[in-house]
């Protein structure tokens, strides 16, 4: 089994361009279902989650051509005509649970579709309720059968008014998705606002779509009966970004993150690493980040954006390790969302957690020691805290990492860092 070995004591020094973002990427190679005239994209980090929503579309029938533009980027182009078979199989979906997202996109072209149920995982129970919720107001019937979820619109759907009860982000995209071709009007409440969302509706409109109010809490869509062509660039990782600045942080090193949009795309996150001490100094299509050596200690809530996003949770505690005082976390999104306490504390970090607070007592000299990533974002917490740490870390099922950081060890290389995958 490989596991990634983090060589302790070592700072960032250099520049790392961002890659695009995963949870943007994966939803729009989806919507190229809603047209058969095929979606060109650019910018498409080469990650194993992409790898596996190709799997997916080509399972369903789709076919596509993928280049590189550069060893961080790819240009992928979707072509959906050839679609037949409107199911996507436990066997793919139990990989991923962004492949829920072609619950939406399927039904509004094939009027019929199975999708497997995505099950939990190792942050939460991660239900698709209001998904299912949401194409009903649509004018779906659903059907949860043997572990799948059978819809079907026999007579389109359409346009609605609905609400959702929580802003879920997955949620907002598989319905925008299907609106989008629905006859009618749809307006869509208390949506999610993440710039993934953003990014996705800015992809439907040059598809021809007509929606509007992405970014905001209400979404608009005005259905139209076909969608065609086009191309589009997708909007660099904020996650990447955010964690390679807590790496700056937590090694008292500095990091150019090359990529368009980072101070607005980080602004919760950046507030909250300046009360950290972490310096920013935007530059064009750029952040530079500093840290001083010195960590002040932080209370964090987790919260949909723009609040603190929970995927930048995990690498915050880390650096909250190294910091002087005692710091809290609540993770207000996912029930299950601290496996990486129990791991930092491995290293010797004094983390106690309670239902979804976790105190951290820190400026402990952590120390390497064999630990285990549970899931993509603790894993990468573990490499974080681990830079820090008196001697080496070994992080094992490093498979996690490479579902949604590109090429991690080659730009943490560039920036003077070593860390090695060994066998
Ligand atoms: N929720 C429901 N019912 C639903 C859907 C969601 O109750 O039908 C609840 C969830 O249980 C959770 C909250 O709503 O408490 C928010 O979940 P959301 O649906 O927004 O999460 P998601 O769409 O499944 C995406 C990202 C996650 C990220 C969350 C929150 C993608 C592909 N995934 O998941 O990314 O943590 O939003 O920001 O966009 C990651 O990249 O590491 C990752 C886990």
């Amino acid at each position: 089994m490989t596991r990634i070995k983090v060589y302790g004591g070592q700072k960032l020094n250099g520049t790392i361009p961002i890659s695009g973002a995963k949870n943007s990427v994966l939803p729009l190679a989806v919507a190229s279902i809603l047209s058969p005239e095929g979606l060109k994209l650019n910018n498409v980090p080469p990650l194993v989650d992409v790898n596996t929503m190709l799997d997916l579309l080509e399972s369903l029938g789709a076919e596509y051509d993928r280049k590189s533009e550069s060893p961080y980027a790819d240009v992928v182009e979707l072509r959906t005509r050839s679609v037949k078979n409107p199911k996507a199989s436990y066997e793919i979906v139990k990989k991923m649970r962004a492949s829920i997202l072609v619950l939406g996109p399927l039904l509004a072209r094939f009027g019929e579709c199975e999708v497997s149920l995505p099950g939990g995982c190792a942050i939460g129970v991660r239900p698709v309720d209001l998904h299912l919720k949401g194409l009903e107001a649509l004018g779906a019937k659903i059907e949860l059968r043997d572990g799948y979820i059978r819809a079907v619109a026999p007579k389109g759907l359409k346009g609605t008014e609905f609400r959702f009860a929580t802003p879920t982000v997955t949620g907002t995209e598989n319905i925008m998705m299907a609106a989008a071709l629905a006859d009618g009007v749809t307006v869509l409440r208390n949506v999610a606002r993440e710039p993934e969302i953003v990014d996705l509706a800015n992809g439907l409109n040059k598809m021809g779509a007509k929606i509007s109010g992405q970014g905001t809490d209400v979404i608009v869509a005005e259905g139209v009966t076909s969608l065609r062509a086009a191309e589009h660039r997708v909007l660099p990782d904020r996650i990447e970004a955010g964690t390679y600045a807590a790496a700056a942080g937590i090694t008292g090193g500095r990091v150019d993150l090359a990529g368009e949009n980072l101070p607005e795309l980080l602004s919760s996150f950046r507030e909250k690493m300046e009360e950290a001490g972490l310096k920013f100094t935007p530059f064009k299509d750029g952040l530079r980040v500093e840290g001083s050596g010195e960590i002040a200690p932080l209370k964090v809530d987790t919260a949909p954006y723009p609040g603190f996003p929970t995927d930048l949770q995990a690498q915050t505690m880390a650096l909250l390790c190294y910091a002087k005082g005692r710091s809290v976390i609540t993770e207000n999104i996912w029930e299950n969302r601290f496996m990486h306490a129990a791991e930092l504390m491995r290293m010797g970090a004094d983390i106690a957690v309670s239902g979804a607070r976790a105190c951290i007592n820190g400026g402990k000299q952590l120390r390497g020691a064999s630990v285990m990533a549970t899931d993509l974002r603790a894993s990468v917490s573990l490499v974080l805290a681990a830079l820090a740490a008196e001697g080496d870390t070994l992080v094992d099922r490093v498979y996690h990492l490479d579902r949604g950081y590109c090429r991690l060890e080659e730009k943490l290389a560039a920036c003077g860092v070593t860390v090695e995958r060994v066998k």
